[in-house]
């Protein structure tokens, strides 16, 4: 896997030119991964961690009917991705903090950072199924208030 190259403007930020140099093999796993999705016809599908496009490539041919977003927060991946799919949505984020749109059928990603993102929306959930479990009606509260105030910053 290709480290984060350092620059000043992100200090995580990654090299697509790098990436590339092994595509067909940095792009098995998602395509191995893809192979196990079970859906036909998705709405919306998200490419979290998109890179330089070439997992988001793989969606569109797989749904070519849906609209396929890809998210990142590399400028130097994002950059290559437009490149490469200019007719398709990118977004710069932060999956720590990203929320999908409603009428997302698909969150798609294979790299440990879209898993890592996965995990702390699954690890949100357990906290509040503990909460409601016992008792905890304070935090069940702030997590609602909480889920609003995104939700209203989405709409
Ligand atoms: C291993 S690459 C995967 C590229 C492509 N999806 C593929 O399957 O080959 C991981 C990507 O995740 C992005 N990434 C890492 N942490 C992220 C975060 N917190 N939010 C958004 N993107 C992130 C990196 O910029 C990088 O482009």
């Amino acid at each position: 896997m290709a480290e984060p190259s350092r620059s000043p403007r992100a200090a995580e930020d990654w090299s697509a030119a790098q990436y590339l140099k092994f595509e067909d093999e940095r792009t098995r796993p998602s395509r191995d991964l893809l192979a196990q999705v079970p859906l036909d016809a998705p709405r919306r599908v998200i490419d979290l961690g998109c890179g330089p496009g070439n997992s988001t490539e793989l969606l569109v041919e797989r749904f070519p009917s849906a609209e396929v977003i890809g998210v990142d927060s590399s400028p130097d991946m994002l950059r290559q991705a437009r490149e490469r799919l200019p007719r398709r949505k990118f977004i710069e984020a932060d999956l720590s903090t990203w929320t999908p749109e409603p009428g997302t059928d698909l969150l798609f990603g294979n790299s440990a950072d879209a898993a890592a993102a996965i995990g702390s929306i699954v690890e949100g959930l357990t906290q509040l199924r503990d909460a409601l479990e016992r008792g905890d009606r304070e935090y069940a509260r702030s997590f609602l208030r909480a889920a609003r105030s995104v939700r209203s910053e989405l709409s």
